[in-house]
């Protein structure tokens, strides 16, 4: 009996250290201290040993028992503290996994293409200016020989500023065009003046696919002696060619515009067809572009030049025209609406 317990005991210890879980555990307790347990039966029989062996006995019992419990204990813990090691290192921060980056911004195609423009621009020379978007009458309109009464004024309905006007340049109205600032540069530093204006223009216009209320424009100024409609004719070849990347010409069509005499349109060959003709051509070869010509002699006056010393030429286009043409965008209200869908492809 008593070897018996002890070989039980040494059997009981050794199952305990294998078990490599909880459940595992489990299972040897049941075997060996469960109902119909292997140490359970033998106490189970302690009560009917005789008087000589039953002291002994039971109290060997008991201490192979205690054992027993005691191993069980520590074993449990000891594999209660491995398995949090293993839950612990599965939750180890790898600081060499590169993190999730927060969602930033990217440059409006507006202002891609505008930083574009004026770095062709400035390569050639030219500086880039500013002027106010709540422009007076004056220079958006008398300033460039556009008297009130003139007919070219239905040309341009804007927007007037209610109660703003003072007695030298009248009322304010949000500028029609880049043009205001052309009489502006004149006045603030004089001739010789190269220079190009991106901004923000405004009309009062019914939307749609191809008209809004604001929009965008480029305006270009060259002031010196000796100037000619053939400098703006390279100027502008090299501008486009540089802006597509491919060789491009530019053709003149007579234009009118009060502040130029002669005025002109300017076109230049399709980009996409290279001047053979396709839809964006409209099946032409030519691309109509931008108005210009050479500034009239009133708009120098304005701008404190002796017109008979200098001269000049001027331009201006649509720069949010040139971003449709360029990213083939069919809807102008798309560059404004703020849709996030829509101006993330860019
Ligand atoms: N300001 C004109 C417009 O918005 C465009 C324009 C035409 C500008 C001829 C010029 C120019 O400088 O010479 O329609």
């Amino acid at each position: 009996m008593d070897k018996m317990l002890q070989s039980l005991e040494k059997q009981a210890l050794e199952e305990i250290s294998k078990a490599k879980s909880i459940s595992a555990l489990k299972e040897v307790e049941v075997e060996y201290l469960g109902r119909k347990g292997k140490l359970t039966n033998i106490l189970r029989g302690v009560k009917d040993l005789s008087a000589k062996d039953k002291p002994r006995i039971g109290k060997l019992s008991n201490e192979v028992k205690n054992n027993i419990d005691k191993r069980f204990t520590e074993r449990r813990e000891e594999i209660e503290e491995q398995e949090l090691k293993h839950e612990l290192s599965k939750e180890f921060f790898d600081t060499s996994i590169p993190g999730i980056s927060p969602p930033i911004g990217h440059i409006h195609p507006l202002s891609q293409v505008q930083e574009e423009v004026e770095r062709i621009f400035n390569q050639m020379g030219f500086a880039i200016m500013d002027g106010p978007e709540a422009e007076s009458e004056y220079y958006n309109f008398e300033g460039l020989n556009i008297p009130a009464d003139h007919p070219a004024r239905d040309m341009q309905d804007t927007f007037f500023i209610k109660d703003k006007e003072d007695e030298k340049h009248g009322r304010f109205v949000l500028r029609t065009h880049t043009s205001p600032v052309q009489v502006r540069t004149m006045e603030k530093y004089g001739a010789p003046l190269r220079v190009i204006v991106p901004g923000r223009t405004f009309r009062y216009e019914a939307t749609d696919a191809s008209h809004d209320t604001t929009f965008y424009q480029v305006e270009g100024l060259l002031i010196d002696k000796n100037i000619s409609l053939s400098h703006l004719k390279g100027i502008m070849a090299e501008f486009l060619s540089r802006l597509f990347e491919k060789d491009v010409n530019v053709r003149f069509r007579p234009g009118y515009f009060p502040f130029v005499e002669p005025g002109l349109e300017l076109d230049f060959s399709c980009f996409m067809c290279q001047g053979d003709g396709c839809r964006l051509c409209k099946h032409t070869g030519w691309i109509e572009f931008m108005g210009a010509g050479m500034v009239h002699p009133n708009v120098l006056k304005a701008g404190g030049l002796n017109s008979d010393e200098y001269q000049g030429w001027a331009f201006g286009f649509g720069l949010t025209r040139l971003v449709m043409m360029k990213y083939g965008i069919n809807d102008i209200r798309l560059l404004t609406n703020g849709d996030l869908q829509f101006i993330k492809q860019f």
